[in-house]
């Protein structure tokens, strides 16, 4: 995607061709500026305060954090070190643990002296295939956009409703649920997207609208308490959002409230999709409610927002009464009967183990639990 004309991807490789270079997303939108991860400390640092974030990009950095750790230590004991370190650091999205799997298994076939170049080689390879999904997770939500533009008046948008960020920035490139958005306003299809601003680090205020504003697709936020309200009017096509992890029985977790939106869609009749690359299956798990681990965040981030102050300055502010109690769960599950469907890099399938089997049966026939 294109940032003042200029096509970025979310993690590439520095200049000195090992150092992994990611755009700060704790800075965003007020300042863009990019990190240069050296080590895979600096790597996990970056995913656990959330310099990057989004489940696909989680799990890239997760990669080349190990490559990074594998110029230091490639024995078995190095490699099993920066996996552990790496597996610690966000407990919900699944394309974490995929991704350091992946990495264990390739560099494991080799001996230690080949695995620094391997491990980068791996890496680069999940950055590239996930683009290739991401944009055909595009191709395959389109046809949903369109239908309904095919309802409308001549120029009159269709109106998605997203939460969180599951945009470009989340992923290597084109995001998941914003990518058949992307795809269909470059169809020249009229949409406007409604952006909740998902508090309480405010991805939707702070990511989605700024890719969004970026690529031009119109664009409105709104407090995340809005949907249900703009749902009841009839002022919301569909919603699409992406997931952290999604289960065998397609139950899916995502960004806090997601199910609340789930709630108010199903109560109105609007068409509730979750957009998916199948790194974020778990086939081990069915039953979402009781098997996704859902992380539990710093109180910190209830209780002060971050924002530009008058001053020009990135600052915290404090929001709550001094001494009150929070709780921060990041994710939470909305149940597949909720849902429906999933859009995946394979087609659109019913959010149910019968659904996913039909896209992936080579892996749901020896997983799913
Ligand atoms: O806590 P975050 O910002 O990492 O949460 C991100 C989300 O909830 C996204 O919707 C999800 O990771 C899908 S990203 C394509």
């Amino acid at each position: 995607m294109r940032i003042n004309g200029q096509h970025y991807r979310t993690i590439w490789l520095a200049q000195d061709g090992w150092r992994v270079v990611v755009i700060d997303q704790t800075r965003l939108p007020f300042r863009f500026e990019t990190v240069a991860l050296g080590s895979a400390e600096q790597a996990a640092d970056a995913i656990r305060n959330m310099v990057v974030r989004g489940a696909p990009l989680i799990g890239a950095t997760a990669a080349y954090g190990v490559a990074l750790a594998m110029r230091v230590d490639a024995s078995d004991a190095g490699l099993e070190a920066a996996l552990a370190l790496l597996g610690a650091t966000r407990p919900t999205a699944v394309n974490l643990r995929w991704a350091l799997e992946r990495m264990r298994r390739v560099l494991a076939s080799h001996e230690p002296s080949r695995r620094c170049e391997a491990a980068y080689r791996e890496a680069a390879a999940i950055c590239d295939e996930d683009v290739a999904l991401c944009r055909a997770i595009g191709e395959h939500g389109l046809p949903l956009i369109r239908s309904l533009a095919a309802g409308k008046q001549a120029g009159e948008p269709v109106n998605i409703l997203t939460h969180c960020n599951a945009g470009w920035i989340a992923t290597v490139d084109w995001g998941t649920a914003l990518a058949p958005v992307y795809l269909a306003h470059d169809a020249g299809i009229p949409v406007h997207v409604w952006v909740d601003e998902t508090r309480p680090r405010n991805q939707g205020a702070g990511l989605t609208a700024f890719e969004l504003g970026g690529h031009g697709v119109p664009h409105t936020v709104i407090v995340d308490n809005a949907g249900g309200h703009l749902m009841q009017r009839g002022q919301v096509d569909l919603v699409i959002v992406g997931t952290d992890r999604t289960t065998a029985q397609g139950d899916v977790a995502n960004k806090i409230g997601t199910y609340l939106k789930a709630l108010a869609a199903h109560d109105n009749g609007v068409p509730f999709y979750v957009a998916l690359p199948s790194p974020t299956i778990d086939w081990s798990i069915g039953d979402g409610l009781s098997g996704i681990p859902i992380e539990e965040r710093a109180g910190r981030e209830v209780t002060h927002a971050v924002g530009l102050a008058e001053d020009g300055e990135v600052r915290a502010v404090r929001v709550v009464a001094p001494g009150s109690a929070t709780a921060n769960p990041a994710f939470d599950v909305t149940p597949a009967r909720l849902v429906t469907a999933l859009i995946t890099e394979r087609g659109v399938c019913a959010a149910s183990g019968e659904g996913l089997a039909g896209l992936f049966p080579e892996i749901a026939g020896g997983a799913a639990a």
